[in-house]
């Protein structure tokens, strides 16, 4: 191809595509395939690389974008891109109306109406029918030549259509994103791993504004043009609404919402009728703009400041605000879906005073990193329900985390808790969740925990399948009648049944707490709770903190132990037992009776600056709680070694509603707090207590069994031995005790009490 032809056939090829172009991206009618439009363009290309010197500005090879920029060229407007001034109400559209009736002395007045886009105003030169500058609008005067990047907008013309094209002509109109384009390029984003778009004016923006304009050939950017503003060798018609019918012929797309109206009514009637179709619309809008209709007239009108006179902007409520998050709670659908709700600072949006905003789901939180304390763009648009739309991430106060959801068992609705770092879900009614009806009551009745016996898998299994039975308290409810229909289950052995139930009503604490099927809670622990706490309600009112003293009891457990109380239907299922007579002797510690060091206290709270040696200096220099909670600021400040930190720390930590509850629930367990700490070579009290000690049993506990006694001895490393000899440490006596004791006494060897015996064991590990 010689390079005559070469030229002949490119501006055939590039009619062709135009016209291509035009048919697929403002008519939304193309008429060819895709591939076929490819290969036409991939033809251009070709000639175009092998004749660099045919390349034309308006070729529409240049649409895919140019290499990038250092930065764009300031750009002088013709005359300045002015701005509107803005309406709120109707009394300011009706002043609006007037004071231009009173300026032209007319009886009524007709305005072109149609929507404010919500993108960004962009200024479009074209020499001689060719696109030759696009600009934005910076500060009205001056803006910045961002010409590649507007050549790779489809609905922008690179060339004026029809005959007799002016010599120069300036136009100017809004680039914006469709929301379907706008969904679709975040969707993108997401999928590459970038940082989504807030809303699609920003993405218009920021797109416009690239300095590598191949970037902006890749984002679905549209144009609006809503001016004619200059033309060179055109008369330009004497009305705006003509003006825009001029623009649509020569090749632009002008938005079809556009109407002429007439007076007051007429404005206040369009805007109603937009702000209804406003979610429904195809594209972002921030109000309605009214444009006096005849030009000659504007020219009357005049302009103000940096706004016409002649035209106004009536805006919709704002759907967009900004406000703080101060909770995130999670409310329980229809279908059991957990949906995350934001609790805001209440903020007015949408027309309406917003307090909640919805947060979608878990995978939403985590893609926005929505956190408590964070200052985010809430967004209500008509009657859907207002939603987080993104955080501002500059403005999150220092010490935020990240947010977990909790979730619900598909069950029982308790909330599942998720170890740290684990991805699995676990669901604290454990076994009092109804999905492990079977498993519960088995559990409930075996031999270390309520000790029922001849409640087996196959009784279980007919139990819960005819519905006789769905918690443990049902249990205690059944008679002999509802027994003898189940099979192989003899008049007699039922009447054994409903007795094995009755007697296991009388049990002890630690059987019990063993019995709910605490996940995490076995045999050593349930005794180690009942232990400690000796009353089933100081356990269940025990917040995780609290828990944390327990011996052997970490950060997990306590929180499994706290969540499952903390369940309304876990609360229930004991209510029912308790009042179905099942019981236990309950211990109460004296008041005192278990000193701690105060150092050990403060050791389990994170108090910045707070390590081992100051805590043991807090400790030595107060003596006690009471004297710390008493003193003076200037007191805790001359604690020797302390700093600035930990005293401000320190003040944090004894205001503090998790400090107040854990030393109080303490307090009712006998927890006293003393000064001094345990000294290096002085061995601590509880190894010395029970390990390497010999103890003889003998009589009834009433809280424990004799096995459940010595395993309690032995996991402390002490001994249980049969008889009384001079060797004998301990004789524990219960009630109705025999010649064992007798022999302890005669060989001065000490006797404990159940209470006594508890307090020795109970004594809290270091
Ligand atoms: S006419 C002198 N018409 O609103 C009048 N502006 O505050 C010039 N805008 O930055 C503007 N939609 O980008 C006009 N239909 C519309 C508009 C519109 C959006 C923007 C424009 C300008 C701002 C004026």
């Amino acid at each position: 191809m010689n390079r005559e032809t070469a030229d002949k056939r490119a501006a055939e090829l590039r009619r062709v595509i135009d016209h291509h172009n035009r048919l697929y991206y403002q008519l939304d009618a193309p008429k060819i395939p895709d591939s076929e439009y490819d290969a036409l363009l991939r033809e251009l290309t070709d000639i175009e690389e092998r004749f660099p010197e045919l390349v034309t500005p308006d070729s529409p090879t240049r649409r895919v974008g140019a290499p990038p920029l250092d930065k764009f060229p300031a750009y002088f407007h013709r005359t300045p891109m002015l701005s509107l001034s803005n309406a709120f109400d109707d009394g300011e559209v009706e002043a609006f109306d007037r004071r231009i009736r009173e300026r032209l002395g007319a009886e009524t007045v007709d305005y072109t109406a149609e929507p404010k886009f919500d993108g960004l105003a962009v200024s479009l030169i074209y020499e001689d029918g060719v696109l030759a500058h696009g600009s934005t609008r910076g500060d009205g005067f001056t803006g910045e030549e961002v010409t590649a990047n507007v050549r790779t907008v489809h609905t922008i013309p690179l060339r004026l259509l029809g005959e007799g094209v002016p010599k120069g002509l300036e136009v100017r109109g809004e680039v914006i994103l469709l929301r379907e384009d706008f969904a679709k390029l975040n969707r993108a984003q997401r999928e590459h791993g970038e940082k989504e778009f807030a809303n699609p004016r920003n993405a218009a923006a920021g797109s416009l504004r690239q300095l590598d304009s191949r970037v902006t050939a890749s984002r679905p950017l549209s144009f609006f043009a809503y001016s004619l503003d200059w033309a060179d060798g055109l008369d330009l018609p004497p009305a705006q609404a003509e003006a825009m019918d001029l623009l649509v012929r020569l090749g632009f797309s002008v938005c079809p919402e556009r109407r002429v109206v007439s007076g007051t009514p007429g404005l206040l009637a369009y805007y109603r009728e937009i702000l209804a179709r406003r979610d429904s619309l195809p594209y972002d809008i921030d109000g309605v703009v009214y444009k006096l209709n005849d030009r000659a007239a504007q020219e009357t009108v005049g302009s103000v400041a940096r706004a016409p006179r002649w035209a106004l902007a009536h805006k919709f409520p704002a759907q967009e605000a900004l406000t703080e998050i101060v909770g995130i709670d999670t409310s329980v659908g229809r279908t059991g879906v957990l949906t995350p709700v934001a609790r805001l600072k209440p903020v007015f949006v949408g027309g309406a005073t917003v307090t909640n905003a919805t947060l979608h789901n878990e995978d939403e939180i985590r893609r926005k990193d929505v956190r408590i304390g964070d200052t985010v763009v809430v967004r209500r648009a008509g009657e859907v329900i207002p939603e987080v739309v993104s955080v501002l991430q500059d403005r999150r106060p220092p010490g935020t985390t990240e947010f977990r959801m909790p979730e619900r068992c598909p069950v029982c609705g308790s909330v599942t808790v998720r170890a740290a770092g684990e991805a699995a879900t676990r669901c604290t009614g454990g076994l009092f969740c109804p999905a492990q009806r079977k498993r519960a009551l088995l559990h409930f009745g075996s031999r270390r925990a309520l000790d029922i016996e001849g409640l087996g898998e196959k009784l279980v299994d007919q139990l819960v399948d005819r519905e006789l039975v769905k918690t443990p308290a049902d249990l205690f409810r059944l008679r002999r009648e509802d027994l003898v229909l189940l099979d192989r289950l003899a008049d007699l052995s039922s009447e054994n049944l409903v007795q094995a139930v009755a007697r296991s009503r009388r049990t002890t604490l630690a059987r019990f707490i063993y019995a709910l099927g605490i996940p995490d809670v076995g045999e050593t622990t349930a005794r180690d709770l009942a232990l400690f706490f000796g009353s089933l309600d100081l356990l269940m009112e025990a917040r995780a903190e609290t828990l944390r003293f327990v011996p052997n009891i970490g950060v997990e457990v306590a929180a499994s132990i706290a969540s499952f109380f903390s369940e309304e239907h876990n609360r229930q299922v004991i209510t029912d037992l308790r009042e179905q007579g099942v019981e236990w002797e309950e211990t109460s510690a004296a008041e005192g009776s278990r000193p701690m060091p105060l150092s050990r206290l403060l050791s389990f709270f994170s108090i910045p600056e707070v390590g081992g040696v100051r805590a043991e200096a807090l400790g030595r220099r107060f003596g006690s709680l009471e004297a710390l909670q008493a003193a003076e600021e200037l007191d805790i400040r001359e604690v020797p070694g302390i700093s600035p930190g930990a005293v401000e720390g320190m003040l944090r930590l004894r205001e503090s509603p998790e400090f107040l509850n854990v030393t109080r629930q303490l307090r009712k367990c006998g927890f006293t707090w003393t000064g001094e700490a345990p000294g290096k070579d002085e061995p601590e009290a509880e190894p010395s207590a029970v390990s390497g000690k010999t103890f003889v049993l003998t009589g009834t506990l009433a809280g424990l069994t004799r096995d459940e006694a010595k395993e309690m001895i032995e996991s402390r490393g002490g001994r249980v031995s049969g008889s009384v000899s001079k060797k004998t440490d301990y004789v524990v006596a219960g009630a109705e005790p025999g010649s064992k004791l007798a022999k302890a006494e005669a060989l001065g060897v000490p006797v404990l009490d159940e209470t006594s015996f508890l307090a020795l064991l109970g004594h809290p590990h270091e």
